[in-house]
């Protein structure tokens, strides 16, 4: 059985039944009274390239996606990231050494997308001489998709606001990295045809950036 399921088994989120019959991960609750001051995560938050050769533990994994757009206000089904016009236009990919999942932001869950180690579709574009390696070291790399047709309207303005949305969820995960002690680079690097192709993205769906996140070297 796949880590993240066993995790989450061991974590006591998911029967050893429902694991044995699903790829979807339920995640445990997000943790809202972990990490240091803002001010303090502020001063720390810095762009790191190189991680500890270590997994993700599911509960960071958890904390780290409800930050980046988790929902925080239930009634409203608002998130902690804001968006142009509200329109949750972001998607967050979760890319591991085992499959890429897409965060059910409404149930604080992975589902299944495909099984497999595509971390090197972040990398760079397919170039040998403009990939970015050191992003396959990271355990976990999460991907900002826009949605655009979620705007209901097309065009630049449509396209910049995915931008500026995609880049707020970003800085939500550097953040939480910088409070809690892991580490992360905001990047916009990546073969999007590639990852296009692998999650059979539509027309409207926008690749933009992404942050690995792992733990810090020794
Ligand atoms: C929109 C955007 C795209 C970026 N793309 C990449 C990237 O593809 N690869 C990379 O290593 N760093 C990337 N960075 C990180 C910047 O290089 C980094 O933020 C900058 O050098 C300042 O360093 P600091 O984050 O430690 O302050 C990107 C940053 C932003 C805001």
């Amino acid at each position: 059985m796949k880590k993240l399921l066993l995790a989450a088994v061991a974590a006591g989120c998911m029967s050893l039944a429902e694991a044995q019959h699903t790829k979807d991960v339920s995640l445990p609750l997000p943790d809202k009274n972990r990490g240091v001051s803002v001010m303090k995560a502020l001063s720390q938050r810095m762009s790191v390239r190189e991680c500890a050769q270590k997994d993700l533990s599911l509960s960071d994994l958890s904390d780290v996606l409800w930050a980046a757009n988790g929902v925080n206000r239930p009634d409203e089904g608002r998130r902690t990231a804001p968006s142009a016009l509200n329109k949750q236009d972001i998607d967050v990919y979760v890319f591991t050494d085992e499959a890429v999942y897409l965060y059910d932001y409404a149930h604080h869950a992975l589902k299944h997308c495909v099984d497999g180690d595509w971390r090197q579709l972040l990398a760079g574009p397919p170039s040998p001489a403009r990939a970015q390696d050191f992003v396959k070291a990271f355990p976990v790399i999460l991907l900002f998709v826009s949605d655009m047709e979620r705007f209901g309207m097309s065009g630049e303005r449509v396209k910049l606001m995915a931008a500026m949305d995609a880049g707020i969820v970003s800085q939500n995960v550097s953040l939480f990295c910088a409070a809690t002690g892991l580490c992360t680079v905001p990047r916009a690097s990546m073969d999007a045809d590639g990852i296009r192709k692998l999650l059979k993205l539509s027309d409207s769906q926008l690749p933009l950036m992404n942050n690995p996140v792992g733990y810090p070297k020794e």
